[in-house]
């Protein structure tokens, strides 16, 4: 499957964690910028129709993400990450620094994998055990395959988490339930595992016209099949547990209100609004 029209997002996801003082400088680029103004107009309109906006969501999901993996880290003893589809994640910039023990895998399509690796190369930006690799999470084998990356680049000997953060939802069901699945399979060669994923389900009825229409133009922009795939948290669990995961955890940004910075839910001066549309799913892998 060609899903490398999509790459092209991770520059506007990119120069948020940046504008946001979460990311480097290197990590963002005029063209970004250029995207993130470009978009500026459409969300305004989001804010005043829905009360909220994708640069919203984004940190919403990304400040829940940051926060399981350093309790998972913490209380856990994870010592390894594979980030799947790191776009400009600042994330194994900063916790390879913070955790020098962490072996951090960053994977993307090659052509993005490649402008990552070259960006921390220029910039110093590499962290003891920390590494870049071309994926393609629907390819099999040597060298971009995901059961070659798990198997060959992971030490199977620790505690792992596996993320994949804004990708999930430019698939069809069909098609990313396959990834799931694999990714269920090949974790139990892990002492421990996790997989974190961020997802949007279907709103509710009053809002999905308006969301279809933003997903059909992002379909369009991305030449993919945005879709929203469950329609609540008994979905999502049942969804992820049909693909062979043990325990799922649904969180939603609201229930982190009084312990991050998370936009419209934080406890400092924001008035909390319109309820929030992203998920993050947290499915435990047994051995
Ligand atoms: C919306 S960006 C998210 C980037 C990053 N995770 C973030 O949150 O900033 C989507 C990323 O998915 C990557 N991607 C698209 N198709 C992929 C595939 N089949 N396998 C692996 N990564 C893929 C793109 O190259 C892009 O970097």
């Amino acid at each position: 499957m060609d899903s490398t029209g999509i790459s092209f997002t991770a520059l506007f996801t990119g120069h948020v964690w940046y504008e946001n003082g979460m990311s480097a400088h290197f990590f963002t680029s005029p063209k970004a910028r250029l995207l993130y103004s470009a978009a500026q107009p459409a969300e305004k309109l989001s804010q005043s129709l829905l009360g909220l906006t994708v640069h919203d969501m984004l940190l919403q999901r990304h400040h829940i993400i940051d926060h399981r993996i350093d309790w998972l880290i913490k209380h856990e003893g994870v010592t390894q990450i594979l980030e799947i589809a790191c776009g400009y994640s600042p994330r194994g910039y900063k916790l390879s620094r913070k955790y020098p023990n962490l072996k951090y895998v960053e994977a993307d399509l090659p052509h993005m994998a490649e402008r990552k690796k070259a960006l921390l190369q220029q910039h110093q930006g590499f962290g003891p055990d920390h590494h870049v690799v071309g994926c393609d999470v629907f390819e099999s084998g040597a060298p971009h395959g995901l059961d070659y990356i798990m198997s060959e680049v992971l030490d199977p000997t620790r505690p792992t988490i596996i993320i994949t953060e804004g990708l999930v939802n430019y698939f069809r069901l069909s098609d990313i339930s396959q990834v799931w699945r694999k990714l269920a399979q090949l974790g139990k060669s892990f002492p421990k595992a996790w997989y974190i994923t961020d997802l949007v389900p279907k709103p509710k009825q009053n809002w999905l016209p308006l969301i279809e229409v933003g997903a059909g133009m992002l379909s369009l922009a991305t030449r993919a099949h945005v879709n929203l795939h469950f329609k609540g948290k008994a979905q999502i669990e049942q969804g992820f547990k049909d693909c062979g995961f043990s325990q799922v955890t649904v969180h939603h940004p609201e229930q982190f209100r009084e312990q991050l910075a998370i936009p419209r839910f934080s406890p400092v001066g924001r008035k909390p609004s319109a309820k929030s549309m992203v998920r993050v799913v947290e499915c435990q892998i047994h051995p």
